[in-house]
Parts: C-alpha cells; structure tokens; sequence
C-alpha cells in the first residue's frame, strides 16, 4: 500500500476535500496519518474545523477505527529551516538567521528550490521512523497543487538540476525523487464527470507518467444520482416525446401537451446530462487506471460529511493501491 498518496486535480473539483477524506479513511483503518497541505491557504484547518495550523504536526481527528489523523501545513521557509536545522546543525543560528530575515529569499527563491522544500518535508515525515525503528507515520497523504502543476512540482529534480548539479539541494532532490518514484507514491487525480476537468485529468496523467512519477487512482467526485432509468432517458430524449402527450390525451387528460412539455424538458435536460457523463466516463476508462466515485453531497461538506465520504471511500478500496 502506499504510504505517500499525492491528491491533485483540476482547481475546485475537491483535491482538498478528498485529501482530508483520504486522511480519514486511512485512519479508520488504525492507520496513523499525516494530512499535509502546502499552499499556505488553510484548507485542512477550514474543513476540520479547527484554528489555523502552525507549522506545526498536530492531531486533528481521532477516526472510528481509532486511528490517528495528523496535520501539517507545511511552508517553504520553515522547511528550510527545517532543512538547515538538520543538515548544518544550526540550531540557535537558523533562530537568528530567521530573526535577520536572511531568509526572505525563501518566498523568492526559484521556484524548483521552493518546491524541493516543500515536498522534501512531506518526503522526511513518509520516512520518519521513531527510536524503536518504526515509521512515525503509516501514511502520508498531501493536498496537492492542480493538475497543471502538479508535475512539475514533484518532478523536483529536473527543477533544480538546472540550478545545482552537486551539494546539498541536490542531494535532497535526488533522495525526494527516491520516494516519489518509488511505489511507496501513489498521485492520485480528482476530477468532475465534465469535459474540461476530464481532459485535464487525462492531460496530467500523461505527464506524470512521461515524468515516470508513479499514477494512482482517478477519484470522480461530486457525481448525481440518475433519476431516471434507460427506458424513461429514450423517452423524453427521443423521438417518442410526443407520445407523452398523446398518451396522456388519450387517457383523458385535457391540454396535456402544455402540461407536460415543461416537464419532458426538465427530464430532456437531464437525459442530456446523463449522456454527456456517459462520455466522459468513458473517457475516463480509457486511462485503464482504478478509480473511485463519491457522490455530490446536498449541504456542502462538513465534518460529518466528510467522514461520509472516508467511508465511501474505505468501502471502494482507495488507498489500498500501490502506484502503477
Ligand atoms: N462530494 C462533494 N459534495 C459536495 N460538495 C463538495 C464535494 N466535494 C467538495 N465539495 C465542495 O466543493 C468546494 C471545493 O472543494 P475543495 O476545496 O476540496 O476543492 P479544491 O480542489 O481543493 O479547490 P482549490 O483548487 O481551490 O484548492 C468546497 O466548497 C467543498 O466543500
Ligand atoms: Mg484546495
């Protein structure tokens, strides 16, 4: 099973959501885990409905199965103090480096260096292991940049190769590709039954995989139910929608024909609906890879909602993959 699961996706279609969730099924199963984000935006804090994370692991849920969740937001400029902390043995010093602002350059260093930090971090706590010789966390899940990012962000090496070709920063990226090519990683890719996100998902896959980093489940979130079976989607999309009418004319409803349009619309828009996932389904078995659907939730997600969702999740097996 893996024990680092990237979540990416196109922007809004859930990444943080079935982060958290994956967080929770994962824990379910007695699994210790650690939830990371790295934009800086608050995400997990937001869902959780907890204060704002420090740079700091703390436990966040306690699941059904009595395992742990943890959470971190990780940001570029305590990471490289992290970083320096455990490379130079700065100590004191990297308080005062910190104090001066020497470091401001962390939130203006090249990108690729930037990156190398942040998922450098999340690769530390894949591998963290306590005095006994275990690892710390069993999982690792991280709420990732989108799908058009996503690449090149864990594809460190190739980032940085460009700005350091020997020394520390690439010795750190070389030991992050280790995790993230190895099938300890799985990135997984949440995506809406629509075209754009769909094509995106199906986009970044083939980056990802040209970037031999290692692909893991397709999640289809928000999906609606279907109200109608095949036999009443041919009726109200075809050419049997007139008989609708008739039919209803014929058993003594008087004007059924404007009775009846607004409502063979509504069902049309629908059958229409359904079709266009139909395609997009498709499309998506196409990428010959695991997936999981979670169902659009009414009221928005909130705590309670989102340990549904880590259900629905458990029960379809995610997390359970190794990347492919
Ligand atoms: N299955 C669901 N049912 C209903 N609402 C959902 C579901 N999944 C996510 N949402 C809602 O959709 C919105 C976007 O979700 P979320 O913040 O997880 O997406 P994101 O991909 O992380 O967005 P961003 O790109 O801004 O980081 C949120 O309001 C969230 O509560
Ligand atoms: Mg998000």
């Amino acid at each position: 099973m893996s024990r680092f699961q990237v979540v990416s996706g196109k922007g809004g279609t859930g990444k943080t959501t079935v982060a958290a969730a994956l967080a929770l099924a994962l824990a379910a199963e007695g699994k210790r885990t650690l939830l990371v984000e790295v934009e800086g935006r608050q995400g997990i804090a937001q869902l959780f409905e907890s204060e704002a994370l420090p740079y700091e692991e703390r436990r966040i849920a306690v699941a059904p199965g009595g395992g742990e969740v943890h959470a971190l937001a990780i940001d570029a400029e305590r990471a490289l103090l992290d970083y320096l902390q455990m490379f130079y043995k700065l100590g004191s010093a990297g308080r005062a480096l910190k104090k001066l602002g020497a470091i401001d350059f962390a939130t203006t260093i090249a990108p690729g260096v930037r990156d190398v930090l942040l998922t450098g971090k999340a690769c530390e706590a894949v591998r963290r292991k306590d005095k006994k010789g275990r690892f710390v966390y069993d999982h690792v899940v991280m709420d990732a940049p989108p799908t058009g990012r996503i690449t090149r962000f864990l594809n460190v090496n190739d980032e940085v190769a460009g700005l350091a070709r020997i020394g520390p920063i690439h010795n750190q990226a070389q030991a992050v590709m280790r995790v993230l090519k190895s099938p300890e990683t799985a990135v997984h890719l949440v995506t809406l039954l629509e075209e754009m996100p769909v094509q995106e998902t199906a986009d970044g896959i083939a980056e990802l995989r040209a970037a031999e980093l290692p692909v893991g489940r397709v999640i289809v979130n928000m999906v609606r139910p279907h109200l109608l079976d095949e036999e009443a989607l041919l009726t109200v999309s075809g050419a049997r929608r007139k008989e609708i009418a008739k039919t209803l004319t014929r058993a003594g409803v008087t004007g059924a024909a404007a009775l009846v349009r607004p409502l063979v619309e509504q069902a049309a828009q629908h059958a229409q609906r359904v079709s266009l996932e139909r395609e997009q389904r498709a499309v998506l078995a196409g990428l010959g890879l695991p997936t999981a659907e979670l169902p659009l939730l009414g009221d928005g997600v909130d705590l309670s909602a989102l340990h549904d969702l880590a259900a629905e999740l458990r029960k379809q097996g995610a997390g359970e993959e190794v990347g492919s």
